[in-house]
């Protein structure tokens, strides 16, 4: 069988390519499921593989955000003609760009109007192929069923806020340049990290230091805050930034403030708790055969997946006191690559944000 590839390449030589669609591995969800990312391959992934081995788009593409092992995450959705992705993260839509220019119908959501506002200036090209949905990932289902959709083919989510809303002062997320203390990637939440850093405890303060921002000296920088916000309400980020940088040492070269900001922003945005709802959505929201990705940028969220994904794909479960293991009623999963994929030498070099990046991938089975 022949099919005509869609993408970028085809641009690049200006004719359509031609490839063989080779036999799918026969098993129940039509993939191959032993584990080990040769396995990731099946019929539409060997056609991705085949474009890949001629180039990977971003040479001579513009992103206002590299989307991050784009290549990996192109090999394990497979957005071919006739699939539906929800892209639940974006951004400044460097992946779903991926997906469209595959063939792939994608729904794009961010809770930033500004993410939105990009991307669909940026997508509008696609047509109806591409449909921008503004809301957050952790109400997926009722966003999707809102579209009259059902199950889609395709979970992205790429946690975290964008390069773009790193860098922007105004947005009050970056401890380089003075700001606005905000965080907010949604500005119609009412709760800002002015909010947080005035009126919350100090045992709740130096718990999200520790938590979010895995902070060893979380006590030392709420006891600061506490003190300055009692002469003085801390309102831009550098102001944080100085009073945190005078009791917390630098390490290994980061701006000793860098984990107090991660803990803000991850509790002014409810990071954990939508993450968390989110996966367990996507069980239901997954055809067969379909794939959920997620890429993390912290130890907290990959362990939030990792745990995720391992409790849903064993289809065993057993306990000291039985006599043998009992079928998982949580069973949904199949882990292509049971390791976190992460990014190669290259691909960190061209894109240092992307070094933190560990990419999981879930497979839904019947
Ligand atoms: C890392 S960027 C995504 C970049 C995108 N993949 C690309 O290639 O351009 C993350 C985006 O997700 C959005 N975001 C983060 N958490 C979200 C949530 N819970 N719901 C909706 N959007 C979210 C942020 O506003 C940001 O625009």
């Amino acid at each position: 069988m022949i099919i005509p590839i869609k993408p970028w390449l085809d641009l690049a030589n200006g004719k359509g390519t031609q490839v063989p669609l080779r036999r799918m591995h026969a098993s129940p969800a039509g993939l191959a499921l032993s584990s080990g990312w040769g396995d990731l391959w099946n019929a539409d992934r060997d056609v991705i593989r085949f474009e890949l081995e001629r180039g990977f788009p971003t040479e001579n593409m513009e992103f206002y955000h590299e989307p991050i092992l784009g290549r990996e995450i192109l090999a394990a959705m497979a957005p071919l003609e006739g699939k539906q992705i929800f892209d639940g993260t974006l951004g400044g839509g460097g992946h779903s760009e991926l997906f469209l220019r595959h063939g792939a119908h994608v729904i794009g959501c961010d809770q930033d109007q500004a993410a939105l506002d990009y991307a669909s200036a940026r997508l509008a090209g696609f047509g109806d192929a591409f449909l921008p949905v503004r809301g957050n990932f952790r109400d997926l289902d009722g966003l999707l069923a809102g579209l009259g959709i059902g199950q889609v083919d395709g979970i992205l989510l790429d946690l975290g806020v964008s390069s773009k809303q790193l860098d922007d002062p105004l947005r009050g997320f970056s401890f380089r340049e003075d700001g606005p203390l905000d965080m907010r990637m949604d500005d119609r939440a009412a709760f800002s990290a002015r909010d947080l850093v005035n009126s919350w405890e100090e045992e709740e303060l130096t718990r999200i230091f520790r938590e979010y921002g895995e902070e060893r000296h979380a006590a030392r920088a709420a006891r600061a805050i506490v003190k300055a916000r009692a002469e003085e309400e801390i309102a831009t980020t550098l102001q944080l930034a100085s009073i945190v940088s005078r009791v917390v040492p630098k390490v290994s070269g980061k701006h000793p403030a860098t984990r107090v900001f991660q803990a803000i922003r991850i509790a002014v945005n409810g990071e954990l708790e939508a993450l968390e709802t989110a996966l367990e959505k996507s069980v239901d929201l997954l055809a067969s055969g379909g794939v959920l990705a997620i890429l993390t940028f912290h130890s907290l969220e990959d362990r939030i997946v990792k745990r995720f994904m391992h409790r849903r794909s064993s289809p065993f479960v057993d306990r000291p006191e039985w006599p043998e293991p009992r079928p998982n009623p949580e069973f949904a999963f199949h882990l292509p690559v049971r390791k976190a994929v992460e990014p190669s030498e290259e691909e960190q070099r061209r894109n240092p944000r992307s070094r933190s990046a560990k990419l999981r991938i879930a497979v839904r089975v019947s």
